[in-house]
């Protein structure tokens, strides 16, 4: 119980620590967990291999497109044949209904180029 409260209060103070602080890496991957709580979140959970409204995203760099066990992908998701590079991940923030149209995900449009590198460096994280 100490111990727990010990170790919460740590993690508090490294939460609070100021972006330029961190490492530039940890800042941007910081960065772009905010962005995921506040536009992905609601749809894909961070919990390795569950599937909620969304395909889990754990490990999704490089991961080819509908590849989840267990989860109800569209057909044009399944037909698309895309592997999730950085490239295709990038298009797929900006408009997923213009690269996979027919698309069972809720249209997003996060077109700010360091935006999407955070949210990028946010999705490498997730192992
Ligand atoms: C309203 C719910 C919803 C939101 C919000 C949402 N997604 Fe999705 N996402 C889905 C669904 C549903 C699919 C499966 C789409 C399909 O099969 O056509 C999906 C699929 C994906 C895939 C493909 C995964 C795979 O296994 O092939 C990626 C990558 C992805 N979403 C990333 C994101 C990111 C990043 C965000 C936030 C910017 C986001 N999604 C927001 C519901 C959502």
């Amino acid at each position: 119980m100490k111990a727990n409260l010990l170790s919460s209060l740590i993690l508090c103070s490294v939460l609070a620590a100021p972006l330029s602080a961190q490492a530039e890496d940890g800042g941007m991957t910081e960065a772009g967990r905010q962005i995921f709580n506040h536009n992905c979140t609601a749809c894909h959970s961070l919990e390795p291999s569950k599937n909620t409204f969304g395909p889990s995203l754990i490990g999704v760099v490089e991961r080819k497109a509908a590849s989840m066990p267990r989860f109800a992908y569209s057909e044009a998701m399944k037909a698309s044949g895309l592997t999730w590079t950085e490239d295709n991940l990038r298009k797929w923030i900006s408009d997923n209904e213009a690269l996979v149209p027919g698309t069972r995900m809720r249209h997003v449009s996060i077109t700010d180029q360091a935006e999407q590198d955070y949210l990028i460096s946010f999705l490498r994280s997730l192992k």
